[in-house]
């Protein structure tokens, strides 16, 4: 995992504890992103600022008495979904997992490692890579809480890996393909996405809108892997306009897939 650089969002404000056993860790991100430790939260405004409450990041956006938006691993959805989908489900389809059972994924538009997350308990190998410091930090929490965990350390360990770096520059250092390149950028309109309304809301906030997701296409279709997996909105033209070899289509989302032949 590599050290997240002290660059922050323009938004982010500060780092504050919501209680006392929550100071170190309050501390220790305050030192890792450069950004000041307050001790109270006076966040009125619609300004984010992140919190450590129950051990762990959260972000706060506004009034102190919401929620926090945070990242986190559940089993039980995870399973939940897979009984749903089983093996023919679309996810697993559009990694081509029948021919690929083990296959290395590089998601490089991590956010909250939902899909990541899934596509670990369907036996992939993981590697994220997330370009928002905050976002990154809040993964890279939950990747310690998760790895702490008997119940998703098997999935985690040795399987799921995280840089924060931007992805078209990641993209372009990289020597030898994986089988499978996946994007999930951010969309204009409500997007049907494995998050919930208020976590887009809030990595809207953060990370705006992804407007140059056509140049992650291009960086990840000129890496050559096996396939090039976008997920999409339903109804969305297909990303850059570019045709893809198929597509496979949900209740709300679809999954565009580009295969080696086709790049
Ligand atoms: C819709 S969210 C992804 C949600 C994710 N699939 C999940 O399950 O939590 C898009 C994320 O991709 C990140 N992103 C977009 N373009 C990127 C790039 N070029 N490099 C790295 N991260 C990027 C954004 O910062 C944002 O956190």
């Amino acid at each position: 995992m590599t050290a997240l650089p002290v660059t922050i969002p323009e938004s982010f404000i500060a780092v504050c504890p919501m209680d006392e056993p929550s100071r170190e860790k309050a501390r220790y991100w305050s030192a890792r992103l450069g950004a000041p430790l307050v001790m109270q939260l006076q966040n009125e405004k619609q300004t984010p600022i992140l919190v450590v409450a129950n051990n762990r990041l959260e972000i706060h956006v506004g009034h102190s008495k919401q929620k926090g938006v945070f990242a986190e691993f559940s089993l039980t959805k995870a399973h939940a979904i897979q009984r749903q989908e089983g093996k023919n489900g679309l996810l697993p389809r559009a990694i081509g997992l029948r021919k690929h059972p083990h296959a290395t994924v590089w998601d490089v538009t991590a956010g909250l490692g939902q899909d990541g997350f899934l596509l670990a308990c369907y036996g992939c190998r993981v590697h994220w890579v997330e370009r928002s410091p905050i976002v990154a930090a809040l993964l890279e929490d939950a990747l310690e809480r998760g790895l702490a965990d008997s119940d998703t350390r098997p999935i985690l360990q040795g399987n799921v890996t995280l840089d924060n770096a931007d992805a078209i520059d990641w993209l372009h250092a990289q020597r030898s393909p994986p089988e499978v390149i996946f994007l999930d950028p951010m969309f204009a309109k409500a997007n049907a996405s494995a998050l919930s309304k208020k976590e887009m809301q809030v990595l809207r906030l953060l990370v705006g809108l992804d407007d140059d997701a056509p140049a992650l296409l291009a960086a990840a279709l000129r890496c050559h892997p096996q396939r090039v997996v976008v997920k999409r909105p339903l109804k969305a033209p297909p990303l850059d306009g570019r045709a893809p070899s198929f597509n496979l289509q949900g209740t709300t989302i679809r999954y565009d897939i580009y295969l080696a032949e086709m790049m």
